[in-house]
């Protein structure tokens, strides 16, 4: 079976179909870049081009880079301001005519690890967190996902720990692996003093490079890269598509 997932993020937008037995990519990954303005319109036509590219009918999995509650966008840290109280669900699913099903990104890409990666068959406390843009946090206990922790904005020197040590603040600042590191470390001890997490998986678009700064990372809990990579929030968000369309059907 196979679901078309889709990864909106606050400077691409990548898609692929999903093999939701196996988790495994079917097709390329298609990547657009987000429109600017990132608009509501915008995106969704960008959504609409991108679906239209596969040639897929079907449900969708769409990741988001915001608070996603019942499909409706509650805030607007890397995208338009004019996404705020968007009913973004049904604008998806007026723009491409099927079926979409919107969560958070970082979210998406914690179920795509739990189910296919590196969390899978995890019980104890996994703490997904992704590294782009913007920092996106997961929490799984017992499997199950606490939804929208949103702790990227967790204050760090008064500012959002995203505006500290994301991988965008990396590259404005030309910060080396080191430093960087050595930023996202406070970060992570914050992290480990509110949660004490057994299993930290780094995600986004800085798991590619987990090599480079692996050396510098400290915590308690076992740190590893996203086994599924930058890919993780496609097949998350396609595998929860799956689920959720077949839960409608069955109820
Ligand atoms: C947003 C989160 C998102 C993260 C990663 C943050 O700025 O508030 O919702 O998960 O960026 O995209």
């Amino acid at each position: 079976m196979e679901i078309l997932g889709v990864d909106i993020g606050g400077s691409g937008i990548k898609g692929a179909l999903v093999d939701i037995e196996t988790g495994e990519l079917k097709t390329e990954r298609i990547r657009v870049p987000t429109p600017v303005p990132s608009t509501p319109n915008a995106i969704a036509q960008a959504v609409k081009e991108l679906v239209e590219s596969f040639k897929y009918t079907g449900p969708i999995g769409c990741g988001f880079p915001a608070l996603v509650i019942n499909g409706v966008i509650k805030t607007a840290a890397n995208i338009d301001a004019s996404w705020v109280n968007v009913m973004a669900e049904e604008l998806f699913s007026a723009y491409t005519g099927m079926p979409v099903y919107l969560l958070n990104d970082a979210d998406a890409a914690g179920i795509g690890e739990m189910t296919f990666g590196a969390g899978k068959g995890r019980m104890d406390t996994v703490f997904l967190i992704t590294i782009g843009t913007g920092l996106g946090t997961a929490i799984f206990t017992e499997g199950k996902l606490l939804p929208n922790t949103e702790l990227g904005h967790l204050k760090m020197y008064g500012k959002s720990a995203e505006k500290y040590c994301s991988d965008a603040i990396r590259k404005a600042k030309d910060l080396s692996w080191k430093q960087w590191a050595s930023r996202f470390n406070e970060y992570l001890a914050y992290i480990e003093f509110l949660f004490s997490p057994d299993l930290i998986i780094l995600g986004g678009g800085a798991s590619k490079k987990f090599d480079l700064y692996a050396e510098y990372l400290k915590a308690n809990a076992q740190i590893v890269p996203a086994q599924l990579r930058n890919q993780a929030g496609i097949i998350g968000a396609a595998y929860r598509a799956w689920v959720k369309h077949n839960e409608k059907s069955i109820g």
